[in-house]
């Protein structure tokens, strides 16, 4: 599978984003991560569709919404119409995986399931056909900034051996030294937010985590 670099914007300066973006795809960076969280599914707030629709025309990268979100299937149409590609939701925010999944494949976007560190992959197996993405969290969604977990990796092998072909995603304490080991267990979709943000130069840094996807 093609390695994938995914930077999530929730630790850049949201009111700054435009030249830290542009650095990122001139960089190599093709996907850009949105962390969207409403205050339910986990503590935070960030921002919703129309400050992606406000990013959008700005930037030449695929665009994925990671939904951290009750009641994902609420803002599938509009994250679309916002100009995202990808859609994750989290297994946990639905009682009805299968069907949304359906749902964001009839729509022509790309559909992801994210699983929290406390869901074991047998929640999402009887789905991953009909899936393009899973995405693995390390750590406990909400925040940025947080120390990868190891146990996580089993989990992402696992996945990996089940399904030789579907995009495996890990966010959440990536960084150098993270990156490899997650690799290694099968993942080709990194999530990169605060190690790129605290940078001294996001493009060295962009460009060490490229190298690093082999
Ligand atoms: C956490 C978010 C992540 C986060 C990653 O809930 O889903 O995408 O921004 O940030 P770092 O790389 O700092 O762990
Ligand atoms: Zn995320």
């Amino acid at each position: 599978m093609n390695c994938e670099l995914a930077p999530s914007i929730l630790s850049f300066d949201l009111t700054d984003l435009r030249g830290s973006i542009k650095t990122l795809v001139e960089n190599g960076v093709s996907v850009i991560h949105l962390d969207v969280m409403d205050g339910q599914f986990v503590p935070p707030i960030t921002f919703g569709d129309s400050y992606v629709k406000r990013l959008r025309p700005t930037v030449e990268a695929l665009f994925e919404a990671h939904l951290m979100i009750q009641s994902p299937e609420r803002q599938f149409e509009a994250f679309k119409a916002a100009g995202c590609g990808r859609i994750i939701f989290h297994a946990e925010a639905t009682a009805h995986s299968y069907r949304l999944a359906q749902t964001l494949k009839s729509m022509g976007v790309q559909a992801g399931v994210a699983i929290n560190p406390g869901t074991p992959v047998e929640v999402i197996e009887p789905i991953l056909d009909i899936l393009d993405l899973v995405l693995v969290m390390t750590v406990n969604p909400g925040w940025g900034g947080q120390s990868f977990l190891a146990p996580m990796l089993e989990k992402t092998a696992r996945l990996r051996a089940m399904r030789p072909d579907l995009h495996i995603e890990v966010d959440g304490g990536v960084d150098p030294t993270t990156l490899p080991a997650a690799r290694a267990a099968g993942a080709n979709v990194f999530v990169v937010g605060s190690h790129l943000a605290n940078a001294e130069s996001l493009s060295e840094s962009v460009q060490e985590m490229i190298r690093l996807c082999g």
